[in-house]
């Protein structure tokens, strides 16, 4: 397994940011960080400057990820095997700059978001602590955690992953949620988690790309209080505590105001370089996460 990038952020854009303050900041356990635009969040789960941008705007759903190139080799492999590909990439020194990285390169994923390749992020002025996650997150050399698109342009943003960005498949799922509605995902690594980006099939344009956004913590108990913070809110729980069959997280899930979910987990598979269990599950979960509350 080649370790050239890490998921460095990602960008959202909601009506309101602060509408989803009370879920990352007093759920999740994240720590506010500085923003350059007075309506705009930014929240931190290790030492880096920002790891979730929420700005203001209409789409309501994510509109950018970045992928952190470990170092130079690794940001021009990327950029070689992008073009290579066959996509086409502008590298954006403005940009670069609103994004507090040294080198950023910026083109389109199939399923219709900002893809950025970015080289040497900024670190935060301030230490990193959370006093709701005492233990810290599971950032160190696997990135600050996982996202899940759904896309109808399900073959294409395979190609693009793989062949472009260079990640490999993990595994997929396949499996029947209710009679006549199949699921299909398949998870992708780009260094030892499980899965950096997955992949869900949508059967027609839904409403939001991201599904989700998963933190992953170091300590399962910290994964407890967190599930004890949601329990006290009226957010919705379309997942309880459970864990998942194949990278084997334990984790829960909440629903957020602008509707994509968070997922909040410890624990789970890494891959080896001799990574070979590339095959398929036909269970999400190998326990728990039933649905609880409807927000
Ligand atoms: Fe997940």
């Amino acid at each position: 397994m080649k370790h050239e990038l890490e998921l460095g952020y990602l960008v959202l854009e909601v009506p309101d940011p602060d509408a989803l303050t009370p879920v990352f900041s007093d759920v999740v356990g994240l720590v506010a960080g500085a923003a350059a635009e007075p309506r705009t969040r930014t929240w931190r789960n290790d030492q880096r400057v920002s790891r979730v941008i929420v700005t203001p705007g209409p789409a309501n759903d994510a509109i950018a990820i970045g992928f952190e190139a470990v170092d130079a080799d690794a940001f021009d492999a990327t950029v070689a095997r992008l073009r290579a590909a066959g996509v086409t990439l502008q590298e954006d020194t403005d940009e670069a700059t609103h994004r507090d990285v040294a080198r950023l390169a910026r083109t389109q994923a199939p399923w219709g978001i900002d893809v950025e390749v970015v080289l040497g992020p900024a670190d935060a002025p301030a230490p990193y602590s959370s006093d709701l996650v005492p233990g810290g997150f599971l950032t160190d050399g696997v990135g600050f955690g996982h996202v899940v698109f759904a896309t109808t342009a399900f073959e294409e943003s395979h190609a693009f992953l793989v062949d472009g960005l260079g990640f490999a498949q993990s595994d997929w799922l396949e499996t029947e949620l209710a009679p006549g509605i199949e699921l299909e995902v398949r998870f992708y690594h780009c260094n030892a988690r499980h899965h950096t980006v997955a992949l869900a099939r949508a059967p027609f344009d839904l409403p939001q790309v991201l599904h989700h956004v998963m933190f992953e913590m170091n300590d399962r108990d910290d994964v407890g209080a967190a599930f004890d913070r949601l329990w006290a809110t009226d957010l919705g729980i379309p997942n309880c505590l459970g864990r998942h069959d194949n990278d084997g997280m334990f984790s829960f899930y909440l629903q957020t105001p602008a509707g994509f979910q968070v997922e909040v987990g410890h624990g789970a598979r890494v891959i080896t370089d001799d990574w070979d269990d590339n095959r398929r599950y036909d269970a999400i979960s190998a326990w728990g996460h039933q649905p609880l509350r409807q927000p």
